[in-house]
């Protein structure tokens, strides 16, 4: 969130008093610092909480335990919905709402796994490190704070909002699949992924694909006498990363990524299988259709493949319809500023927003950088959490005006 007409003591002020211990502040009275502070400090327990309890995609259970704990004690009515296999029968889907109106114009959404490998969390001076702060634990985190800040300024009553965190969406989405039967409908879905504080007006499509190559083996000595899948495979893939991908102005190029190959048994054998797994993020059109161009680009090879495709959506455009002039009241009462509007921003990674059906009006929308999520240097900055809560206050209220 940029707030570009906030004066830079404002931020500077909002800061220091972020970064204030709650046993320092002295406990009197309703004045309006002591309420940012000290909902600050219960913002950066929750998320520091959430992160600190391993969840890698089939071990939600913990984590969410934790959600159900903290969401009943904020008097939120929390139902669950079981998400799994016999080997992982405990995980699940969380859904909270007020009071018993489990129907609302709007859901405010997040996962709650994370992908491996877990790091610990770690402070460092303004910055917070660890597996999840940033993808996702900082949406969850910061979206329940903001329905909180939301419900203590009286601003949003039962059938307003409900909050959904989902299991499985690193890993195919079966969590948000699963909400699908949960019988509701909304005028509006946020989402929340790392955006950089920008509201995202879109994203890439994913497709899978694996390509097999079936030889025949030999000794290598006598390479006439059998046929490589190692050269068919490699030429497949040259023809692959030949080929013009469909693209467009607002998603730019469609990209191929060979994340894995494996072909063969011995450097002094001809190599009888061979395999490679691909990625690629769509800019444009329908899976469908680029499975038809990568085949066509295989069969100039003159070689026959084993492609199995994974097919999984096409670019999923999101709404990003808040209007640029709105009216933001710090809740430090020390300046009412105008908030210039959200910054909009186009990304490259998948969502849970296909796998949730319905016409909902869509928003995605966090705090941290997808570019460090997923890495061993997952961190965000104390500020992109404070500022969260602010933007998705803005989004709600927009959602619901
Ligand atoms: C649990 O479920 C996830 C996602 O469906 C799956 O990837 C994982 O392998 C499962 N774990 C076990 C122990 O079955
Ligand atoms: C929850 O409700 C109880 C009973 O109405 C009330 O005493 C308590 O203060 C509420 N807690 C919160 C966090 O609103
Ligand atoms: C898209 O691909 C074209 C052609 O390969 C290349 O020139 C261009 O730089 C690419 N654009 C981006 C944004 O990567
Ligand atoms: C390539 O396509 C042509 C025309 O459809 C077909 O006859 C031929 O068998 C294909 N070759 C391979 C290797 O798939
Ligand atoms: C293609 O590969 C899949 C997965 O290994 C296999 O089930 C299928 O039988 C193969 N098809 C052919 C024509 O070899
Ligand atoms: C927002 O307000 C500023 C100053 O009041 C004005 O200059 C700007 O054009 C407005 N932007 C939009 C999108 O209305
Ligand atoms: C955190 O804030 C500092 C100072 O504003 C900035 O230089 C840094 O890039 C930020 N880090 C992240 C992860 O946004
Ligand atoms: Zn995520």
């Amino acid at each position: 969130m940029k707030l570009h007409t906030l004066p830079l003591h404002a931020l500077l002020f909002s800061q220091a008093f972020a970064l204030v211990p709650p046993a320092a502040i002295p406990q009197h009275g309703q004045h309006p610092v002591h309420e940012r502070t000290s909902s600050t400090a219960s913002l950066l327990s929750l998320h520091k909480d959430l992160v600190e309890i391993e969840s890698i995609t089939g071990n939600e259970n913990g984590v969410g335990k934790y959600l159900i704990q903290y969401l009943e004690a904020q008097n939120f009515t929390v139902e669950t919905q079981d998400v799994g296999s016999a080997t992982n029968a405990s995980r699940q889907n969380i859904l909270a709402y007020l009071g018993s109106k489990r129907e609302t114009r709007v859901l405010i959404s997040s996962h709650i796994d994370v992908v491996p490998p877990y790091w610990p969390y770690e402070r460092r001076g303004d910055e917070i490190w660890g597996r999840g702060t940033v993808d996702a634990k900082g949406s969850v985190a910061t979206q329940i704070t903001a329905v909180e800040e939301l419900l203590a300024e009286d601003k949003i009553c039962p059938g307003d909002i409900a909050l959904l965190f989902v299991v499985g969406e690193e890993k195919g989405g079966d969590g948000m699949i699963k909400a699908n039967d949960l019988g509701l409908k909304w005028e509006a879905v946020i989402f929340g992924e790392p955006t950089e504080l920008k509201l995202a007006s879109g994203h890439k499509g994913i497709m899978g694909v694996t390509l097999r190559a079936h030889g025949k083996a030999a000794h290598s000595g006598y390479p006439e006498l059998g046929k490589s899948a190692n050269e068919m495979l490699i030429s497949g893939l040259y023809a692959l990363l030949h080929t013009d991908l469909p693209w467009s102005e607002k998603y730019g190029n469609t990209t191929l990524n060979i994340g894995r190959i494996e072909g063969g048994v011995a450097a002094n054998v001809i190599p009888e299988d061979a395999s490679a797994s691909l990625a690629l993020r769509i800019a444009d059109g329908e899976p469908t259709d680029l499975a038809e161009i990568l085949l066509k680009a295989l069969n100039t090879t003159g070689e026959v493949f084993n492609s199995t495709f994974q097919y999984g959506y096409g670019p999923i455009d999101i709404d990003a319809d808040v209007p640029g002039n709105i009216t933001l009241e710090m809740s430090m009462d020390i300046v009412t500023n105008t908030f210039s509007g959200f910054e909009t921003i186009v990304v490259n990674y998948g969502t849970d927003i296909p796998n949730l059906k319905g016409d909902h009006k869509k928003y995605l929308y966090g705090p941290g950088s997808i570019l460090v999520a997923h890495s061993d240097h997952e961190h965000l900055n104390v500020s992109d959490l404070v500022d969260a809560v602010k933007g998705y206050k803005l989004l709600i209220e927009h959602a619901l005006a």
